[in-house]
């Protein structure tokens, strides 16, 4: 609409800020509701076993004690899996996990709830359960599904058999990553409750609307027009929240259903972390083929991913660790296999990058191994092989732009001054720097292309103010904020001028999950789309008001402008025009990925439509006394074609930094037969200010000629490099090599000792 650059490239202040810094704005534990009962999950304490009964005699003389509903109790289909249908809403003859829920009590208030649902008694005949990977792909029976393998992708490219004959060397390495708990700071969570028309109006703090919509419709039976989901302000999510409130919310709503009566649901901690989705522990197994100059030849991957007891994202985490295991190089002849195991276990599923940190951490101790092999600079090595314009990926296809590999690399080794490296030795600190670098394929790909469209709804007010819906969420990224200043920038008015709506399924299409980065990407585009509409209604109105053509018309920063005399009027006069000339004021804009060409059956192909691409150096100091890793500092180069706003921007790549120091020293979750015991803050280490170091985000702009004034995706790229780069600093400063995490203390000394 206009040509100006005034808003994007800004770093506007966050539009939550205010809010979120009071207090002023109510999360779902602040709201609400008149006549409000609350309720509480009921689940299995045995990891594995057949459901014999549920005895609830102990709760119901309480005078707290309102209902309990189970299995029974569904009036529609007993199923919530997202992608496989293999995931009851409420287990009814086997349960699969500790934490695998039988039933909803509902109470007078929040304790009671809390109080009565541990009294229920869940009588269960145990099996013997599976919980390990490599028990669950060995087992010949007692399968938890009809088989133990979940899901599996893979790639199968060239010749890998001849190229390891032509290779000098061969190189094999095994490496393992652990389970990490999302701790988002507010908890599963949501208010259910009857609309006058029969259905049900959802508020909760969940990722995904349209995704709970689908779960409550399916279960209650009832039609998608008769459930509203309303998303309230979420404190934090990380992938935490895509599927899992649809198992919470369609429990609470069944229960809202049943009652007449609205119904809340907010999840203890030790409920939180017992019972929802983490990041898979993987297992992987590398073997590359290199030239005697560095080149890679051949690869033959395996990775294997521990699912837990429901698949829930799993084929989203196998696809994606297949699609990017060996990074972003060239390599010609190369086969991976991805495959993700039932445990009886809590389920594994979506967690910021989707199996993308595990399979970076593979791929970087793999080149850093074969590095060390050939005597070569890691680096050199990388640069040797690097993805770049008219480059082919692993995947086979084909990159015609936007590729800032090798950008991220020169720009994190000249801000590390890597060639000149800062190593005082000391008998107790040892120094260590690492590198790693990585590709992130953008939005959902060629297995989830059919539902990667998003929608947005623009309306002008006659006041000249302006709302927009849009169809993703904000769960702390920031998304409010770059939604504002990407609609401000393709309306051309003041970003002020502007309202960004609560996330409602009513406003706006089905705009698929808020996932894979692909916030930035998809409602800008469809911004973009919507102001292309509402250009020539607004460019007419004004036209007729100035008695110009409209040609003429120029709207840039809140002001309308005839070019030939220079008259002005402000966009409140014109909004206020378009009321009185009866002209519509309102439209929707809607963007879809470009079609991919895949081959599902090889894995060869565009499996995403674009890639982010980054470069995490890590200094860290290894005290060889303790066996304590300190990251003195992290050098964080993002390639993310265009910053929309560069203070958000740093704000995630140093929050998914931290985020990967987390899993990488400090978070080491632990369970004893199904059991989580590191089930608070003071078991479950989050990093602090203390042990994050200093993060210097170096922001790359190589633009991506399909996304919004070029942007890519950022929020999950942040995390994907950062422990490979950690592993390989503590590799590096012990000379020995640092194949699994967590690096915790106890490691550390036990392979210096070694
Ligand atoms: Mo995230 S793993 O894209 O919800």
């Amino acid at each position: 609409m206009n040509s100006s650059n005034t808003i994007i490239g800004k770093s506007l202040k966050r539009v939550d800020a205010r809010g979120k810094t009071t207090g002023d704005t109510l999360f779902l534990t602040d709201l609400k509701v008149e006549n409000m009962l609350h309720a509480a999950p009921v689940y299995s304490a045995t990891p594995y076993g057949e459901l014999l009964n549920i005895d609830t005699s102990r709760v119901e003389s309480d005078p707290d004690f309102i209902a309990f509903f189970s299995a029974n109790d569904i009036p529609g289909e007993n199923q919530v899996g997202v992608i496989i249908e293999d995931q009851p809403l409420m287990a009814d003859k086997v349960v699969r996990y500790i934490g695998d829920s039988v039933g909803i009590l509902v109470a007078a208030t929040n304790a009671s709830a809390q109080r009565l649902s541990k009294l229920v008694d869940v009588q269960v005949q145990p099996f013997q359960p599976i919980l390990s990977i490599n028990d669950s792909r060995d087992a010949i029976q007692n399968f938890l599904h009809e088989s133990n393998l979940a899901c599996q992708h893979q790639v199968k490219r060239g010749d890998i058999e001849a190229a390891f004959e032509s290779a000098d060397h061969v190189i094999e390495a095994h490496f393992e990553t652990p389970f990490q708990e999302h701790y988002y700071l507010e908890p599963q969570g949501c208010i259910a409750q009857l609309t006058a028309e029969g259905g049900i109006y959802i508020i909760g703090s969940i990722q995904c609307p349209f995704y709970v919509q689908k779960a409550v419709a399916k279960a209650l039976d009832l039609p998608f027009s008769k459930i509203k989901v309303e998303q309230a302000p979420t404190g934090g999510a990380f992938g935490g929240k895509e599927d899992v409130p649809s198992e919470v919310c369609t429990r609470a709503a069944l229960a809202a259903l049943l009652l007449k009566q609205p119904v809340k649901m907010v999840y203890s901690r030790r409920d939180d972390v017992q019972l929802t989705s983490k990041r898979h522990p993987f297992q992987m197994h590398y073997k590359v083929g290199v030239s005697k100059e560095g080149k890679l030849l051949a690869a033959e991957i395996k990775l294997e991913e521990n699912a837990g007891a429901y698949a829930t994202l799993s084929s989203v985490v196998s696809y994606r660790s297949a699609m990017q295991a060996m990074g972003p190089y060239v390599i010609e002849n190369i086969s991976v296999e991805s495959k993700s195991y039932y445990t009886n276990l809590p389920p594994t599923g979506a967690f910021r990058g989707f199996g993308s940190p595990q399979a970076a951490f593979g791929h970087e101790r793999m080149m850093d191994i074969i590095a060390t092999e050939l005597g070569m600079d890691p680096t050199a090595l990388r640069l040797q092989n690097i993805l770049k314009v008219d480059s082919h990926t692993l995947t086979g296809q084909h990159l015609t732009s936007s590729v800032g590999a090798e950008e991220t690399l020169r720009t994190a080794m000249e801000a590390a001054q890597w060639n000149d490296q800062d190593i005082s030795e000391d008998s107790r600190w040892k120094t260590g720097y690492g590198v790693s670098l990585i590709h992130y394929g953008n939005c959902l790909g060629a297995a989830g292309w059919f539902m990667d469209g998003s929608g947005v709804k623009i309306k002008v007010h006659r006041d000249g103010s302006i709302s927009v819906a849009f169809g993703l969420i904000e769960m702390g990224q920031g998304a409010l904020t770059v939604v504002n200043q990407m609609a401000a920038e393709a309306l051309g008015v003041e970003s002020s001028r502007i309202t960004i709506l609560p996330t409602d399924t009513e406003q706006v299409p089905d705009s698929g999950p808020s996932v894979a980065s692909r916030n930035v990407v998809m409602t800008g585009n469809a911004i973009r789309n919507a102001a292309n509409k509402l250009s020539p209604i607004l460019k007419e109105a004004a036209a007729e008001l100035m008695q110009v053509d409209l040609r003429e018309v120029n709207i840039e920063n809140g002001l309308v402008s005839n070019i030939r005399n220079d008259e002005q009027m402000s966009f409140t006069e014109l909004a206020n025009y378009l009321y009185l000339s009866n002209r519509p004021m309102d439209v929707m804009g809607w963007w879809h990925v470009p079609e991919l060409e895949y081959d599902a059956v090889n894995g060869i192909g565009e499996a995403y439509f674009t890639y982010s691409y980054a470069t995490h150096i890590a200094k860290v100091k290894v005290d060889t006394l303790t066996g304590l890793v300190n990251v003195e500092k992290i050098w964080a180069s993002h390639d993310v074609g265009r910053a929309i706003n560069p203070s958000g921007l740093e704000a995630q790549i140093e929050g998914g930094t931290a985020q990967g120091i987390g899993w990488a020293l400090t978070e080491n979750f632990k369970m004893n037969l199904g059991e989580v015991l590191t089930d608070n803050l003071t078991t479950y280490l989050l990093p602090t200010a203390m042990d994050v170091g200093e993060i210097e985000s170096i922001i790359v702009e190589d633009p991506e000629p399909e996304g919004p004034w070029g942007a890519k995706g950022i929020g999950e790229p942040a995390i994907i490099p950062t422990a490979a780069a950690i592993a390989n600093a503590v590799s590096q400063a012990l000379g020995k090599p640092m194949d699994q995490i967590p690096i915790s203390p106890e490691t550390v000394l036990e392979m210096i000792e070694n």
